[in-house]
């Protein structure tokens, strides 16, 4: 790459071309054996003559900054003490102004890994089927369409789309043609479509209370109004909702953060009201294929007969979050937008990993992981459910759940307070697990992720967070 010299109303070329790189040397962007530019392709670029790049470089080489080796060419010198470019601290000179909904977000959150880390959304990497995931994506490379070098289709990898409408045909009874699918880069930017797609700047979004937090900073960041509606035992309570909502978001399968099932009452008495209301449902099913018992419920897109759910579904959790890769399987009515928003956003998702994925479901290998990592989730479910149930009974309420990737409890009164003290001191202890509150109720609890630990760990694991909860219960009022 030409290193790029700024030479714009500069009378010393040769000492300015010198002095730059030298600085690019010494601040590290140039690397210690780095092939400077051949001077005959530098003078080029620059359009200076090739003698005032040659008294530039051996300035550089009389001062121990390059080396040249005949033929070869001139060289960062190795001599010189590798240094790790530095990270700019440019003086800010005009505090550009950012649009207040900013002040109103989180910062996103930084996994720091833990030993016994409980967190959510975390499937367990050492699963993932590296060798059968390493074969399809060598041939994906290989392929011939990827050579083409032409942008593709926003909707995505037409085999991709087939090979998900048919998965989910089969595992999840959704009916939809790999035409109303799009492939994203995730759950979030399937609902950043869908918010573009569907609401104008002050528009009514309803999202659950507690519930998933990157959608409602999402849809606030585009100019909603976002408002949360309760959650009880069974899923969003439907008669909570206001009239005015254009679209309302739920987790029916697994509500997040509690865990329980929309019940089937709930289900079509939701459609039912989004039919009255004109409203849009968007359900995200991120963790659905992990089941361990009961008799799964039909999804709101599969009891939807006026096309008026969008269906979210997500590879985060039953393969990688770093592959970026969901989809969402959209109502006629929709489409053309839907696939012109996603073309706006980003044209398409990338091509080399749609393709790998759909030869990774087509051969059967996505299906057999699901049955492999299936076994071993289900098994540290019923780990961790048993040894809430026993050992943490003063402390925690269960939430009965059989779905996903998590379970839930809400902390009894006493430590409702202090669930966010309780959490630090567990990290401090190695176990990391994540509070949730309700806002505006005296309501709190913890979620407690089994996909990132080891079955082996839970149990001690769930010795230490009871001495952070027991601690807390023995403190002197004072003091707690
Ligand atoms: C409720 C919910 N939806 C979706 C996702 C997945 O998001 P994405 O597909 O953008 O990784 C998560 C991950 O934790 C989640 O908790």
């Amino acid at each position: 790459m030409a290193f790029h010299v700024s030479l714009v109303g500069r009378t010393d070329l040769s000492g300015e071309i010198y002095r730059q790189i030298r600085q690019a040397i010494l601040d590290g962007r140039l690397r210690s054996g780095e092939r400077l530019s051949p001077t005959r392709e530098l003078a080029a670029a620059l359009r200076v003559s090739r003698s005032t790049v040659t008294v530039a470089y051996e300035s550089l080489l009389a001062e121990g900054f390059a080396t040249s080796h005949t033929g070869a060419g001139t060289f960062v010198s190795h001599q010189l003490e590798a240094k790790r470019p530095a990270s700019k601290t440019r003086r800010s000179i005009h505090a550009i102004r950012v649009r207040g909904v900013w002040e109103t977000i989180s910062p996103p959150t930084v996994f720091v890994r833990a030993r016994f880390d409980f967190r959510t959304g975390l499937p367990d990497a050492s699963l993932f089927p590296h060798r059968a995931w390493r074969r399809v994506v060598a041939r994906a490379l290989r392929s011939h369409e990827m050579a083409a070098g032409v942008y593709e289709n926003p909707a995505g990898d037409w085999d991709l789309r087939a090979a998900i409408a048919r998965h989910i045909g089969i595992s999840r009874s959704v009916s939809g043609s790999p035409d109303d699918v799009i492939v994203t880069n995730g759950t979030q930017q399937a609902l950043d479509i869908i918010a573009r797609v569907l609401l104008e700047p002050g528009d009514v979004v309803a999202v659950e209370k507690p519930g998933y937090l990157p959608p409602k900073y999402l849809f606030k960041a585009l100019g909603a109004r976002v408002i949360g509606v309760p959650v009880d035992s069974e899923g969003l309570v439907v008669e909570a909702l206001p009239a005015e909502a254009r679209a309302v978001y739920v987790t029916p399968s697994h509500q997040y953060p509690l865990g329980v099932a929309m019940s089937l009452s709930r289900r079509r008495a939701l459609l039912t009201w989004a039919e009255h209301n004109n409203a849009v449902v968007v359900e995200d099913d991120y963790d659905s294929e992990f089941r361990f018992g009961g008799r799964p419920l039909e999804p709101l897109q599969t009891l939807d007969s006026t096309g008026r759910v969008v269906y979210v579904g997500t590879f985060s959790k039953t393969l990688l979050p770093t592959l970026r890769l969901g989809f969402m399987v959209v109502p006629p009515s929709l489409r053309e937008a839907a696939n012109k928003a996603k073309h706006v956003t980003d044209w398409h998702t990338a091509m080399i990993t749609q393709s790998a994925l759909a030869r990774f479901i087509d051969d059967g290998a996505f299906a057999r992981h699901i049955r492999r990592a299936s076994r071993t989730y289900s098994e540290r479910h019923e780990v961790l459910t048993a040894a809430i149930m026993r050992d943490f009974g003063d402390y925690l309420d269960l939430v009965p759940s059989s779905t996903g990737l998590h379970i839930a409890a809400y902390a009894r009164r006493a430590s409702v307070n202090h669930i966010d003290a309780i959490a630090s001191r567990a990290f401090d202890l190695g176990v990391a697990i994540q509070p949730f509150r309700v806002e505006g109720e005296p309501q709190a609890g913890i979620m407690l992720g089994y996909g990132a630990i080891e079955t082996a760990r839970i149990a001690e694991g769930l010795r230490r967070l009871r001495r952070c909860f027991d601690e807390r219960a023995t403190r002197r009022p004072e003091a707690a």
